[in-house]
């Protein structure tokens, strides 16, 4: 397949095999709010540890009874969003691209290419700000990709390159969307997305309906709550709770739908998709 990068119109969707069945996570250990990167975070409303280590033991739990295998890094004490290791990389087979992430997180990186190198992925980098997964959504042989917040739209050519995929470029419109996981969900690769209108600009909300697959409109409050923020494998959908719209057109449409409390992992600005990196993205 040819590497192409299109900001404007893509083409070329097809139905992909499943995904989401193999993630990487990290326990929210050392979670704590030291700085504010988003406007979620504040250092004055600060985590109860213990019933943030309940929360990501639940999703945990969830993804092992939903057949899932987790695989998990080891917490650093310097790195307080550690537990957040969507933003680590972005994975297509058996190739990663590492992120370049905010100062206040550089920390991680060392621990996410060492692990990803250790399991076997052939690790590319960028000098380009890139949100990791947070800004990239395998979608079949699509990567739907933001930029405007935390990801630099030069970052795109090493995605195409090293992840030999077409990359769908995107522009979202505010920090309340600083990554493109709270703006875009894939339910089905290649077939079926759920998105908030309001988080993406008119020639972004152009390219995704010319995309020829389903979307599914999602209120901005719901999307807020961190509704979009969800993983689902095709079969199972696993999400926060609080958003009983996106369930119940999930549901609707067929898949099993588990919800889940986020409320002290959102004090980081995080729901469940931002717990898991995505390790069997079919290349
Ligand atoms: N506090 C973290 C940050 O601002 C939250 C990251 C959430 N991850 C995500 N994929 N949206 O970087």
């Amino acid at each position: 397949m040819t590497s192409t990068v299109s900001l404007a119109d893509p083409s070329g969707a097809g139905e992909a095999p499943a995904s989401h069945r193999r993630l990487l996570m990290c326990p929210p250990k050392y979670f704590r709010i030291d700085y504010e990167i988003n406007p979620y975070m504040h250092v004055g409303v600060q985590p109860d540890l213990d019933a943030a280590i309940a929360e990501h033991e639940a999703i945990v739990e969830a993804h092992l009874a939903a057949g899932r295998k987790v695989e998990f890094v080891d917490a650093d004490p310097a790195c307080p969003d550690m537990t957040y290791t969507a933003n680590a990389a972005v994975v297509r087979g058996n190739r990663a691209v590492l992120a370049t992430l905010p100062p206040e997180r550089a920390a991680e990186t060392p621990h996410h290419r060492t692990w990803l190198r250790d399991n076997g992925f052939e690790v590319a980098e960028t000098r380009y700000a890139f949100s990791g997964q947070g800004d990239a959504l395998a979608c079949g042989d699509l990567l739907l990709a933001a930029h405007g917040q935390r990801t630099d739209a030069r970052a795109f050519r090493t995605l195409a390159r090293h992840l030999d995929c077409e990359v769908v470029g995107l522009r979202t419109t505010s920090a309340r969307w600083y990554d493109l996981d709270l703006a875009v969900a894939v339910v089905h690769p290649g077939a079926v997305l759920a998105y908030n209108p309001e988080a993406l600009d008119a020639p972004s909300l152009r390219t995704l309906r010319g995309l020829g697959m389903e979307l599914i409109e999602v209120a901005p409050e719901e999307a807020a709550a961190f509704a979009l923020n969800l993983i689902s494998d095709g079969r199972t959908v696993t999400m926060t709770s609080g958003a009983p719209r996106l369930a119940a057109d999930l549901r609707s449409s067929g898949l099993t739908v588990v919800e889940l409390e986020t409320q002290e992992l959102r004090k980081g600005g995080g729901g469940v998709r931002c717990t898991a990196l995505t390790l069997d993205n079919p290349a």
